[in-house]
């Protein structure tokens, strides 16, 4: 153990019988959680100056993070006694639900925030449970790898109680310059980030598709890649004028027409068949597609498969 470590026996008044001080960087701060995430978590927030109580359900974690100050708490409960707020940074919400809810007393009065992926109704679920103990809850979702934590281009969401978040703003968006509320609704961290999670997951299979497809005829993957890196800001111009058109039901395909695009998938789909590839993906797409052409939006914009995705049994 490191020349600073210290055990935590919970002896910090609550918040209740406390006044904090109201320097947001003294705000004494607990991790509950050292996985990968966790560790990075608790190492920004002491990077910021907060006092950092960590505490892991397995002993042998968080060494380095003692040898920088922060304070490893004996037990979950004295580590939540410690913190003003409680961020809990686990694999899932089974296991969040398995921690949290013994230290129901404990927590109330303070500020816990999920930071934990899982879905919008389990997040809904952990607030009912917050608010039927008097704790104040923010539902979190981390939107990127553990080495961009603590930067000015980290993005996190959080929903919930606007106050608490108003209030921690500070400490909060020392985790990640771009963090964002996003609505008083527990569920909506986790909308936000299964939303762009889908993104991101469906735009990767793609590109490693694309890159098997060049592959099969002798062009390796960073032959591609620099053109790619030019294809891909065509695709971040698209964004914005897509969520409009999503929106409003408008799908203008005068610049190029639906069932011109799908042609051109039912090509490549049939060039990585013919190179023996996996095409499930990409006959996933072409499906879409002409279910949208199917009901009518032939002339419309690539926007309008949207339609053939809200009516999977059209
Ligand atoms: N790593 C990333 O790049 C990244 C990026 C964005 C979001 N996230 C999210 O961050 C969360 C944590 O990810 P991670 O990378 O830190 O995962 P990880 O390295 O696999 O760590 C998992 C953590 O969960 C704890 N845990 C698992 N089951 C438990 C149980 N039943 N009771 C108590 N604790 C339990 C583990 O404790 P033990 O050590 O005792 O096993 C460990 O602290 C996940 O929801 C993940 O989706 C991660």
């Amino acid at each position: 153990m490191g020349w600073c470590a210290r055990i935590n026996d919970g002896g910090m008044p609550n918040a209740t019988n406390s006044p904090y001080s109201t320097d947001p960087k003294t705000t004494p701060v607990t991790v509950l959680g050292l996985g990968a995430m966790g560790q990075a978590l608790a190492g920004a927030l002491l990077k910021s100056g907060h006092p950092t109580t960590i505490w892991n359900r397995s002993a042998g974690k968080g060494d380095d993070l003692v040898a920088r100050g922060a304070t490893r708490a004996a037990s979950a409960a004295a580590a939540v006694r410690a913190g003003e707020v409680v961020l809990v940074c686990v694999v899932d919400y089974d296991a969040s639900q398995a921690i949290l809810e013994p230290l129901a007393a404990d927590l109330s009065g303070r500020v816990l925030v999920n930071v934990t992926s899982d879905s919008p109704e389990r997040a809904r679920a952990a607030a009912e449970w917050a608010a039927a103990h008097e704790i104040a809850y923010l539902d979190g979702a981390v939107m990127i790898p553990t080495v961009m934590v603590g930067t000015p281009e980290a993005l996190l969401f959080y929903s919930g109680d606007e106050a608490a978040y108003r209030k921690h703003e500070e400490l909060l968006k020392s985790l990640g310059g771009q963090s964002a509320y996003v609505g008083a609704d527990h569920g909506l961290a986790a909308v936000y980030d299964l939303s762009m999670l889908d993104f991101f997951w469906t735009s990767m299979a793609g590109l490693v598709h694309g890159y098997a497809l060049a592959a099969k005829d002798g062009v390796p993957a960073s032959s591609i890649a620099p053109f790619l890196q030019s294809h891909f800001s065509l695709l971040a111009m698209l964004i914005g004028e897509t969520a409009k058109d999503v929106d409003r039901g408008v799908y203008p395909g005068e610049e190029g027409n639906l069932a011109m695009e799908l042609e051109g998938v039912e090509h490549i789909l049939h060039a990585a068949e013919r190179r023996g590839l996996d095409v499930s993906v990409l006959r996933g797409v072409r499906d879409v597609a002409k279910r949208a052409v199917d009901l009518g939006h032939g002339a419309d914009s690539w926007t309008a498969t949207v339609e053939g995705i809200r009516k999977p049994g059209a």
